[in-house]
């Protein structure tokens, strides 16, 4: 095993994400297409596979509550395009979701590859399940990874977007558990006369920040 080239490992939070140009469900895509916007590119192992299907009938239903945070969805897999089609057309009969947003073929693996969607050694073609957040400056800000057997929460995937959204225009960080409501805290102190001349026990640590949006 090439313990050097774990999946997840190609990109780090604050990297700028490679830029590509791919066939998808959508028609043609470029990832810098996006910038401007939020994306949550995300890879899934492979379609017609049950968890990916549970994945992908969650995520169709969310479409409008990522849409509303001007954030587009873009999917991966090795899958060919025509597999992809008649994945979603089987969704939409069985599951009465129309999944709109685009998936992407990549039978190379090139993008898959450049993103750590999967291992170097790796026995099968399919990716494991990762999930990129990046920002209208098309930077990396948060990723995930999960493995084929364990689907990933689709209500973590938008806190996690509304806290990167919450956090990004003011020095503000999320609380464990945080959602739209809830106050943010402060930044920590950082100079010990700021300890020293703090309120209160651990206010020096942990301040929320009064007013929320
Ligand atoms: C699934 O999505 O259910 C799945 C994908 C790859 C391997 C096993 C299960």
């Amino acid at each position: 095993m090439d313990l050097t080239n774990p999946p997840c490992s190609g990109l780090r939070i604050g990297d700028v994400a490679p830029d590509f140009s791919a066939r998808s469900t959508a028609g043609n895509v470029r990832l810098s297409d996006f910038r401007g916007r939020w994306l949550i590119l995300f890879s899934h192992p492979a379609d017609f596979t049950p968890v990916c299907t549970t994945e992908f009938v969650e995520l169709a239903k969310m479409a409008s509550d990522f849409a509303d945070r001007d954030c587009a969805l873009m999917a991966l897999s090795v899958d060919s395009l025509f597999s992809h089609f008649a994945w979603l057309r089987m969704i939409r009969d069985r599951f009465g979701v129309e999944v709109r947003f685009p998936i992407i073929e990549d039978p190379t693996l090139v993008i898959g590859r450049a993103y750590g969607m999967v291992a170097a050694d790796a026995h099968d073609s399919g990716t494991v399940r990762t999930t990129f957040f990046i920002d209208p400056d098309g930077v990396v800000r948060a990723m995930t990874c999960y493995p084929a057997n364990v689907g990933r929460s689709t209500p973590e995937m938008l806190r996690m977007l509304d806290a990167l959204q919450a956090t990004n225009d003011e020095p503000a960080l999320a609380p464990a558990n945080w959602q739209v409501g809830e106050p943010l805290l402060q930044q920590p102190i950082a100079t010990l006369d700021d300890v020293y001349g703090a309120d209160g026990d651990s206010d020096w640590f942990l301040r929320t920040i009064k007013e929320t949006k």
